[in-house]
């Protein structure tokens, strides 16, 4: 369905022009008055302010007192395209929810602007003004209500308005007409009185050519103009709102909670699905679709695509597709988060037995990689290098290759820098930190990530492998086809850390109970 442009489609009319050759819309004035009247007025909203409103300003804070006398822009992004005209589902890039406090799909084409305010004279005494332009809520008397198939509510329900997001984030909005201007006035060099403007640049072309083209406009010499020297302004504010994240506050604390939550009973619906799954041709697609299922029904969305890997495919670090059997007697590895409405995402890996019970070398691959996520857990204390957590593990990963034969060095030569035999069993970070991105803080400088201190309040997953190819000729075959990995989502606190996963089991007896106990109390069940 897709309505939004009415104007006549001719074979002369150009290919890239026909996106709704399929318009049938009269565009007379009389129909035009018909469909905008006699509609019932838009409730009005009068919501409270939401509890992150609070910490989306301290934030806001937090960013206005390392830029001081600049302006910030921070975008949403765009709705993206999927086929001609269906788009993806949108999500706002991750800095502007973080720094508005919005979630959900909220919301397209809006920019968070941080004007420059004098010393102390911004929001809650920092030194700028937000404002947050958006496309409001169209009234049910005008033509966008009911002719634009992208953000009209007769095709896609209710948008907020200014007054809503204004009441619920505690932050000056405005319509996204007022943009353009607010970008770009007296954007300039400082030493004349104009403002310099750093943005978070590849959300929305639109706004970097804005922004682009300000700063071509007053470049005191624009055919020589130094992009490196506006790329070096953007990429610090990107850093510095990536560095923001490595420290969560309380309110993202609780929101990972939840993601966790759901999470967690989506692995259990998977497990209760199982039987299922062993039937069907591409039972990695059962397991799938019923975790996304809880994801959808419990949050916003995955936080990234599920891998739901059966047997030899377990060993596909990325095995996303997913058209696999999952077979008794072999190993199901599934990589599963829920995302939840305020985006923040869980990210966990449990390896299963698909019929219920561990074979003995597959125990002992799995233990393998359970003491390595303890030692893992072990080194990471507060004060110890976030880089300390994958060396631990890792140690314990090496030793046991080398007492089953297959490390073709010494210990201690696969764990020095330039060894790393080990890492073609375990090729990835054991680590990386979690939030808003499952992958959070990834622009984060390296020595405050790798080469970081575990903090309370970072949030962060321990999530050691074992992969054996069955295209891996360099071992004995009974490992052949069997890929672990253990993953958990932790909350560093000054007591160390804390498993926020900890309610799906981990050891291998406890995995075995905890689905004999899910299908003897599915027998039970009365249908
Ligand atoms: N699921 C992605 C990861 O574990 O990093
Ligand atoms: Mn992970
Ligand atoms: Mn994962």
């Amino acid at each position: 369905m897709n309505d939004a442009d009415n104007t006549p489609v001719s074979a002369s009319q150009p290919l890239e022009e026909r996106v709704n050759n399929r318009s049938q819309r009269p565009t007379s004035d009389a129909f035009k008055a018909f469909m905008a009247s006699n509609w019932a007025p838009s409730p009005q909203q009068t919501p409270e302010r939401d509890a992150v409103a609070g910490h989306a300003a301290d934030r806001r804070r937090a960013i206005s007192e390392l830029f001081k006398g600049e302006r910030l822009v921070l975008p949403a992004g765009p709705l993206k395209v999927r086929s001609n005209d269906c788009d993806y589902r949108f999500r706002p890039h991750s800095a502007f929810a973080h720094l508005t406090g919005l979630g959900l799909d909220h919301e397209p084409d809006a920019v968070l602007v941080l004007e420059p305010a004098g010393e102390g004279k911004g929001d809650d005494g920092g030194h700028h003004h937000a404002t947050l332009y958006f496309r409001p809520l169209a009234g049910r008397d005008t033509e966008q209500f009911y002719a634009d198939s992208r953000s009209g509510e007769f095709w896609i329900g209710t948008r907020p308005t200014l007054a809503e997001f204004k009441a619920r984030l505690g932050l000056a909005t405005a319509d996204l007409s007022e943009l353009e201007l607010a970008i770009t006035k007296n954007v300039g060099a400082p030493e004349i009185g104009g403002i310099s403007v750093r943005l978070v640049r590849k959300v929305d072309e639109n706004i970097d050519a804005l922004v682009d083209t300000a700063r071509y406009n007053t470049a005191k010499d624009p055919e020589n103009l130094d992009l490196g020297v506006f790329d070096g302004l953007d990429e610090k504010l990107t850093e510095a709102l990536s560095e923001l994240r490595l420290l969560k506050d309380e309110w993202e604390v609780g929101q990972l909670k939840l993601a966790v939550a759901a999470t967690v009973e989506g692995f259990t619906d998977v497990v209760k699905a199982l039987p299922r799954a062993l039937t069907h041709q591409r039972g990695e697609r059962v397991v799938e679709g019923v975790f996304f299922a809880r994801a959808r029904e419990e949050g916003n969305e995955l936080g990234y695509d599920t891998i739901a890997a059966s047997g030899n495919n377990a060993t596909v670090l990325h095995w996303t597709r997913n058209t696999g059997k999952v077979t008794a007697g072999e190993l199901l590895l599934l990589d599963a988060g829920v995302e939840a409405e305020s985006l923040y995402t869980a990210d966990i890996t449990r390896t299963l037995p698909a019929n219920g019970t561990f074979s003995a070398i597959q125990r002992k691959v799995y233990e393998a990689v359970l003491d390595a996520a303890d030692a893992g857990f072990a080194a990471a204390q507060p004060g110890a290098k976030f880089r300390d957590i994958h060396s631990a593990a890792s140690a314990v990963l090496a030793e046991r290759l080398a007492e089953w034969g297959l490390l073709p060095v010494s210990v201690e030569e696969a764990i020095s820098p330039d060894g790393q035999q080990h890492r073609r069993w375990m090729p990835h970070g054991t680590s990386h930190h979690l939030g808003l991105d499952v992958h959070d803080c990834a622009q984060a400088k390296r020595e405050l990530y790798l080469d970081g201190v575990l903090t309370p309040g970072m949030v962060f997953t321990i999530e050691p492998g074992l992969y054996f190819k069955n295209e891996d000729l360099g071992i004995p075959e009974e490992y052949r086809g069997i890929g672990v990995r253990i993953e958990d989502d932790v909350l560093m606190t000054p007591a160390g850390p804390v498993n926020l996963s900890a309610a799906l089991p981990r050891k291998a007896g406890d995995v075995e109970s905890w689905m004999a106990g899910i299908y003897q109390e599915a027998e039970g069940q009365q249908p």
